[in-house]
């Protein structure tokens, strides 16, 4: 706490009110406002919460107007260039950089835990071949509170430990399974002599029939966008998890909750809704056509994969991606370049655009990460269930920060009620 303190002078009597400011390690102090409802009976208003801390967290630091991501205090930028995925989920996890014996046992411990319950498995037949993947993952993960909700309690340090273990390593086998269903193939069992995103992309695409050897630059791509997309703090769906699960419910129905929020096409649903958009401009001519659609406010077209709720300035991990694009696309050898000149030609006429440029809307990670994922083979209805393979380990992360914090409350918004004042029942033959 700061010795600092906001006032307000409450209407009703007259009386002045000093609230606390808590102080940060980073970024905006913020106004303990807890104190408000019992010293002068009024709630705060803040609808999609911009400017209301929901918790206490030292994970992830983003500094919107400078364009800035912090891992446990480490640039993205850095982690990108020198780190993996699972040591940035071990740093997530646990708080710092693993020595090479800590993540050698990390990596081991995940590897024992890839495989799934037969029976699990069967739930995928049950699916129409056509069901959304995500629909999918997000029934499936929530059915594993079935098989494990005896030996999940998460007041006991080894069991949440176990949990966080359980759901970082089976996702991709659960990802992979989805897919193979859609696709009417057999399933494909993990191979743990493969790295985490190695072994991903055997599950997706080897077939019994045939021999497959991953691609060490296909496994590097798919390692840095986990990397990118590992946590961002409170957003939509940490903040489901951490909702979800502040009721003490078992946490694989929590990060069920959590996959749900991220489904949608203003989360993590842009990647798949960029690249729609991206087909359905088809050509540079057609770029002013759109950029029209999304700046008029009575069509509801917006362009996909910009704009963010906190980067104001530039997204550090679409910099990171937008690098990468090229030099992957040409080393994949992928036929997607007139898909990535199209966004770059998009990219270059809304940033040049007035509206574009007043809003502050930049291209966001999710602008670019669907071009990577076609370049690696995978579809568009699969693009969302990658990204929370990624963001799992940010929603174990953050629910194991919330259950360990003594000051968690089940979360409880208040509202602005608008509706009818109390008015007495009236008997049906009385209703006019
Ligand atoms: N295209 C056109 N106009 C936009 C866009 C866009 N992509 N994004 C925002 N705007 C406009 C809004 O219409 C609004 O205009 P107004 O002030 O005239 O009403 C203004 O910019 C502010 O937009 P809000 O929706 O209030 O901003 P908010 O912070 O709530 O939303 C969001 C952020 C949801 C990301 C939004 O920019 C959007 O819908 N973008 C497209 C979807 C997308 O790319 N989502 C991925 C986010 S990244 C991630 O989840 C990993």
């Amino acid at each position: 706490m700061t010795d600092e303190h906001y006032s307000l002078i409450d209407p009703k009597s007259g009386r002045r009110l000093d609230f606390p400011v808590l102080e940060t390690t980073l970024g905006p102090n913020v106004i303990d406002v807890t104190g408000l409802y019992g010293q002068c009976g009024v709630f705060t208003y803040d609808p999609g919460f911009g400017t209301t801390a929901s918790c206490t967290s030292d994970v992830t630091f983003v500094d919107g107007e400078e364009g800035v991501l912090l891992y446990r205090g480490y640039p993205i930028e850095q982690l990108a260039e020198h780190s993996s995925f699972t040591e940035v989920a071990y740093l997530l996890l646990y708080g710092d950089l693993p020595t090479a014996d800590q993540l050698r046992a990390f990596d081991y411990s995940l590897c024992t835990h890839t495989m799934i319950n037969e029976s699990l498995l069967r739930f995928f037949n049950g699916f129409h071949h056509n069901a959304h993947p995500m629909a999918m993952v997000s029934g499936v993960v929530a059915s594993m509170s079935a098989f494990y909700h005896d030996t999940t309690d998460i007041h006991m340090p080894h069991d949440r430990d176990v949990f966080a273990h359980r759901i970082i390593a089976k996702l991709p086998t659960i990802a992979a399974a989805a897919y193979k269903h859609s696709k009417g193939q057999p399933f494909v069992y993990p191979l743990n002599s493969l790295d985490y995103c190695s072994n991903t992309l055997h599950m997706f695409f080897s077939v019994p029939s045939d021999d497959y050897e991953v691609d060490p630059v296909a496994a590097q791509a798919l390692d840095l966008l986990f990397i990118l997309h590992a946590d961002h703090e409170q957003n939509c769906s940490t903040s489901t998890v951490r909702l979800a699960g502040s009721s003490g419910t078992n946490p694989y129905a929590a990060i069920a909750a959590g996959i749900s929020a991220l489904w949608g096409p203003a989360h993590g649903g842009a990647n798949e809704a960029v690249i729609n958009m991206l087909e359905d401009i088809g050509t540079a001519n057609n770029i002013p056509k759109y950029i029209d659609r999304a700046k008029d406010g009575s069509d509801p077209f917006r362009l996909m994969g910009f704009g963010h709720r906190v980067y104001k300035n530039h997204d550090p991990r679409a910099t990171i991606i937008r690098k990468m694009c090229h030099r992957l696309l040409e080393r994949l050898r992928a036929n997607d370049t007139p898909l990535f000149d199209l966004a770059l030609k998009l990219e270059e006429v809304a940033l040049k655009d007035d509206y574009f440029v007043e809003k502050n809307l930049y291209p966001n990670v999710d602008f670019y990460s669907g071009i990577i994922y076609r370049a690696l083979g995978i579809p568009k209805s699969m693009f969302t269930v990658m990204f929370a393979i990624a963001r799992c380990v940010g929603w174990v992360t953050h629910w194991r920060e919330m259950v360990t914090d003594p000051g968690t409350r089940i979360g409880r918004p208040r509202q602005l009620y608008v509706g009818p004042d109390k008015r007495d029942y009236l008997a049906l033959d009385e209703r006019g």
